[in-house]
């Protein structure tokens, strides 16, 4: 069976050109082959091409097998390399060998070349398939480490944001941990007073019941008496050999003292003083040891405030929304003149109902956005049409019943009101699937519309309408009854009309 092989001949002869191809093809060997003989033939022939092998002559009159090689290793990768010369030295041999040759063969014993040629091209099969599984195991290798890095990384920030939120809880058990240690006897926390200069006591723990001097002054005093305090802390190994001003610490058997930096961020967040009965102490091992836990320290400080910023910027951009929101149905009230205080009164019961029915705290907040909201999309009907004194035509019916609509093309595309949106959409959807927009059926229609529905038409019918005077409270109740199954959802129906009966719902 002919074995198909692309080789790139570098030969001046033609003669024994046809005869390397022809040994070739009578091993059974089935060649597809270019000659060159020079460089820039060589490069084309590998950059157009590709090839299983490359055959070289020694010597041609312009060009020779080492520079051949140089060329090969630059374009070819490593394809099997094999010299073929008749008055190559062994020397000269072993030395291409060396420079990176495969094989070489002597012209006179030819025989040889089909072989080598299939030896190298094994060889060539394995080391490709080597250097495959080696990339393949260093790219699994660098997602495990990537993957190990990861999880750390969560995991240190999931312990940071979950149990360090509150900087007083931080403190703490920042200070509980440090003082269990036998060889520390105090802590203390100083941190920047709040809307001035100086420092504040913020903390301390295991000092005497007599306790060190809250008054942060003195502590400044001391601190600034260092010259400067370096970014990994200073260690004071003999408080009393210590010129600073320490007159404060009198009377206190302290004879070691760490003044460490809280920074994070290139923001200095306070000082960490570490105390001990012991003199000497920190000069040796314990010196890291501060270093990491003033640091941890700093990061967790940085988060707690970090932490009370954005509740606070979140506090206040809700209640931005939600003034919004009453504003839009205020507005709303004041075009539509007959329904005022229909929006308020109605997110009142509507809460009272939808508690009932078992809603819970997280969807009653969107539930009653939603009702402030219901009717926004009346905003959108024309005047003639919303203060008709009158009945509507059709054409006007058709106009009006948009108005669930038009509230859904205004909201839906506030991300903060998504949740809330089912109301103003849904309202005038009925139980039976006669209402409007979709036709929704039962509780295809979401549970607050459904709840809300009963709320609506009880305080429209109640009030006075620009097309009729409000109905006796008892027809509105019967009404509202015989509605139940074809309107209203019937256990809703139910719940409301004993609220009702409870007096919940009368507007005087
Ligand atoms: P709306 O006045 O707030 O009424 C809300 C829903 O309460 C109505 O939805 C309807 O289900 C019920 N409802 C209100 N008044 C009556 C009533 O007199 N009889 C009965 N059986 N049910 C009543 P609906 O029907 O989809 O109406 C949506 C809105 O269309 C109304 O809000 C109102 O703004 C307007 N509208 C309805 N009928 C008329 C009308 O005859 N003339 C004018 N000018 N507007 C109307
Ligand atoms: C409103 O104030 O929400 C509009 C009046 C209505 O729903 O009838
Ligand atoms: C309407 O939506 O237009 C009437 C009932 C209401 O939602 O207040
Ligand atoms: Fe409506
Ligand atoms: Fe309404």
């Amino acid at each position: 069976m002919a074995e198909p092989i692309r080789i790139l001949i570098i030969e001046d002869s033609d003669d024994d050109a046809i005869l390397m191809l022809r040994t070739l093809t009578r091993s059974g060997l089935e060649p597809t082959w270019e000659r060159v003989q020079t460089g820039e033939e060589m490069k084309a022939a590998l950059a157009s091409h590709t090839f299983d092998a490359i055959i070289s002559d020694y010597q041609l009159p312009t060009f020779s097998a080492p520079q051949a090689l140089d060329i090969a290793k630059q374009y070819g990768g490593n394809l099997p390399f094999i010299v073929v010369s008749g008055n190559i030295g062994e020397e000269t041999a072993v030395q291409m060998m060396r420079a990176g040759a495969h094989d070489y063969i002597m012209k006179g014993n030819l025989s040889r070349l089909p072989e080598a040629i299939r030896r190298e091209l094994r060889d060539a099969q394995v080391r490709a398939e080597r250097r495959q599984a080696e990339m393949a195991l260093r790219a699994s290798q660098e997602q495990i480490k990537t993957r190990l890095d990861q999880l750390t990384i969560l995991h240190d920030i999931d312990l940071a944001i979950t149990s360090f939120t509150d900087l007083d809880k931080i403190v703490e058990t920042i200070l509980s941990h440090i003082t269990q240690l036998p060889e520390l006897d105090a802590v203390a926390l100083l941190m920047p007073k709040p809307n001035s200069r100086g420092l504040m006591m913020a903390a301390q723990s295991g000092i005497p019941k007599n306790g060190l001097p809250m008054d942060g002054g003195s502590w400044e005093n001391f601190i600034s008496g260092l010259t400067y305090i370096e970014s990994r802390g200073i260690f004071l190994a003999d408080l009393t050999l210590e010129n600073q001003d320490r007159s404060f610490l009198a009377g206190y058997p302290y004879q070691s003292c760490a003044v460490l930096p809280l920074d994070a961020k290139e923001k200095i967040r306070g000082i960490m003083l570490v105390l001990s009965t012991r003199s000497g102490l920190f000069e040796n091992g314990w010196q890291d040891f501060l270093h990491s836990l003033a640091m941890q320290t700093a990061i967790a400080i940085d988060n707690a405030d970090m932490f009370s910023r954005m509740q606070m910027a979140n506090m206040e951009l809700t209640a931005a929304y939600e003034s919004t929101i009453e504003g839009w149905s205020r507005a709303l009230e004041l075009r539509d003149k007959e329904t005022k205080g229909h929006s308020v009164r109605v997110s009142g019961w509507s809460l009272i109902l939808a508690s009932e029915m078992g809603m819970t705290a997280d969807e009653l907040v969107h539930f009653k956005r939603g009702v402030l909201l219901h009717d926004i999309g009346k905003m959108g009907i024309p005047d003639n049409i919303l203060l008709k004194p009158g009945p509507l035509t059709a054409e006007e019916w058709v106009v009006m019943r948009q108005h669930p609509i038009l509230a859904y093309q205004m909201l839906q595309p506030i991300p903060f009101l998504r949740r809330a949106l089912e109301i103003p959409w849904c309202h005038h959807e009925k139980w039976d699937g006669s209402g409007y927009p979709r036709g929704l059926k039962g509780e295809e229609i979401p549970m607050g519309a459904r709840y809300f529905a009963l709320v609506d038409v009880w305080d429209a019918l109640t009030s006075d309408r620009p097309y009729r005077p409000a109905w006796p409270r008892e027809d509105a109740r019967k009404y509202i009854a015989e509605q139940a199954k074809c309107h209203f959802d019937p256990h809703a129906t139910e719940v409301f009309l004993q609220l009702v009966g409870q007096g919940l719902f009368d507007s005087k």
